[in-house]
């Protein structure tokens, strides 16, 4: 089985000194690609900046914008049998980037435009036997938001969680995973737990797949 996963944040430049990001570590990514690569599965990461030692036999494509890494999944994903979408990625950026640093002293307004949603985009073009999962990071109303989001992005799988999870590797959460068939299933666990979970179910869903197709 050949994975693609994406992990950490997204950086949106505003001048060369400063983005528009946010405080993913891109630690459950790199989590869900060990744990892959464990189960013999041939795994490319495609990540923003995270200070996350290389994994021996894993390819880690470095990106930083939104753009750069819906251009990097694009080209990969046709490779592969399951993307997972792991990365916070940041939903606007500006909508000009200046070559010199900025000098404004007084109040000034930053015009932003969003970025296309990688997610979404992607898994319209999937083929019949390829599997897409995603991640919802909810600060409020997480099952309600995180069906919303299964259906308009149309994944075979979303996982749920709070946004208290940002950055917290060691503690456990209690998170939802979401199916395309309206199955939900509640569990309370690390990221490392959750990556060992969530490859089991993945593993489902592509034999079931294969079944099918
Ligand atoms: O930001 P949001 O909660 O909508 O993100 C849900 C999922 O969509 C995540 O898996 C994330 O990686 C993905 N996403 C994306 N492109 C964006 C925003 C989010 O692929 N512009």
């Amino acid at each position: 089985m050949r994975i693609l996963i994406t992990a950490g944040p997204t950086r949106e430049y505003i001048d060369p000194v400063r983005f528009i990001s946010n405080p993913s570590t891109g630690t459950l990514g790199f989590l869900i690609a060990e744990r892959a690569k464990e189960r013999g599965y041939d795994v490319i990461i495609i990540a923003g900046p995270c200070n996350i030692p290389q994994l021996k036999g894993i390819k880690v494509i470095s990106v930083e914008s939104a753009l750069e890494m819906k251009n990097r999944v694009e080209e990969n994903f046709q490779f592969v049998d399951v993307l997972i979408m792991t990365a916070a990625v940041s939903d606007w950026r500006p909508a000009r980037v200046y070559k010199q640093k900025i000098k404004i002293k007084k109040e000034w307004n930053l015009k932003l435009v969003p970025n296309p949603d990688i997610l979404q985009c992607i898994s319209m073009g999937k083929k019949e036997n390829q599997i897409v999962v995603g991640f919802a990071l909810e600060s409020k109303n997480i099952l309600e938001n995180a069906k919303k989001k299964l259906k308009k992005k149309k994944v075979d799988l979303i996982v749920a969680n709070p946004v208290s999870n940002f950055g917290n590797t060691l503690k456990k959460t209690e998170m939802f995973l979401l199916f395309s068939d309206g199955r939900i299933k509640k569990v309370l666990c690390t990221k490392k737990h959750l990556a060992y979970l969530l490859l089991r179910e993945v593993e489902i869903l592509v034999s079931r797949k294969n079944r099918t197709v």
